[in-house]
């Protein structure tokens, strides 16, 4: 009887009645259906990061993005800002049939998560970018300080510094790090100015010691590679989308929201704001040019 229902769930996508999932949420989407897209917000083009990490994980999944360039960088905007802009966001995900939204910015993450999830309810599943990584370093009880580079508003949130304490149990010692999103857009990646400003960062007295560096920006992952030589050996560098899509999958596995492969629709990329720079950037952050579409958020 019992493997009747589970065939006639699968047959029909519904998802069955599960326990609560490992994040707070609704505790199952009776309404949503595995072959509904995955949406993936952020201020601009960084979020492609998130994205790409997603997409090699589960290729099969159809992603709708939203870089808001219109507004971007969020990193530098007020909590208010970002938590109206966020908003704005969800509905255009939520009208286009996303079964999950994936929060892909730091600065994001750490001023509207818990508005987007209530804002949000049982329309969709709500993710962001910062309680996985929490998570991944609960279980890493060897170790004890953590190093975070980030844009202001995520550490000046003082978010990451609160759920390593109290949920991971680390001692985070944060640095926010604002000339990495320009130089990174710039494309100054491997060369001498990089080189420098990177070395000159990862030298404050603040990141002394730490176990780990946590790129805590979705622009970073570009720049893994120097700031792990910087490091040696010596401190793991954990780059957050990946450990965001791996918990995503796993997510989707646990609420059977995850595409089978058979029904996976083309792609999109919108953005509030289209330019021929954002237009040239994509290759950067996805590792493939993507044709982006503009959306503006305001008319
Ligand atoms: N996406 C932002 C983040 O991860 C970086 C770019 C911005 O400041 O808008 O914090």
């Amino acid at each position: 009887m019992i493997v009747i229902v589970v065939i006639l769930h699968k047959i029909s996508f519904q998802p069955l009645c599960l326990p609560e999932g490992p994040y707070p949420g609704p505790p199952f989407f009776m309404s949503l259906r595995a072959n509904q897209p995955i949406g993936v917000f952020d201020s601009g083009i960084g979020g492609l990061t998130v994205a790409k990490a997603i997409k090699e994980l589960m290729p099969q999944e159809q992603i709708l993005y939203f870089g808001d360039t219109a507004h971007l960088p969020y990193g530098d905007k007020s909590t208010a800002a970002i938590q109206a802009y966020a908003v704005k966001i969800c509905d255009v995900l939520l009208q286009r049939g996303c079964k999950v939204i994936v929060i892909a910015c730091n600065s994001a993450s750490s001023a509207a998560y818990e508005l987007v999830r209530a804002y949000v309810g049982s329309k969709a599943g709500v993710f962001d970018v910062i309680r996985p990584v929490i998570d991944y370093l609960r279980e890493r009880t060897d170790m004890q300080d953590v190093g975070l580079i980030g844009t202001r508003q995520t550490v000046g949130s003082g978010v990451y510094q609160k759920l390593m304490k109290e949920e991971a149990q680390k001692n985070c010692h944060a640095l926010a790090t604002p000339l990495l999103v320009p130089m990174i857009e710039e494309g100054w990646i491997h060369n001498q100015i990089s080189y420098q400003i990177i070395e000159n960062y990862l030298n404050e007295v603040v990141l002394a010691n730490v176990e780990a560096l946590v790129l805590g920006c979705t622009h970073y992952p570009l720049i893994a590679k120097e700031i792990r030589e910087y490091y040696g050996n010596r401190v793991e560098v954990i780059d957050s989308a990946t450990v965001v899509a791996q918990s995503l999958k796993a997510y989707l596995d646990l609420h059977y929201l995850t595409n089978s492969g058979t029904v996976k629709g083309s792609d999109y990329f919108l953005v509030s704001d289209l330019t021929d720079n954002f237009q040239a950037v994509t290759k950067l952050f996805f590792g493939a040019e993507v044709p982006l579409e503009a959306y503006p958020l305001w008319e």
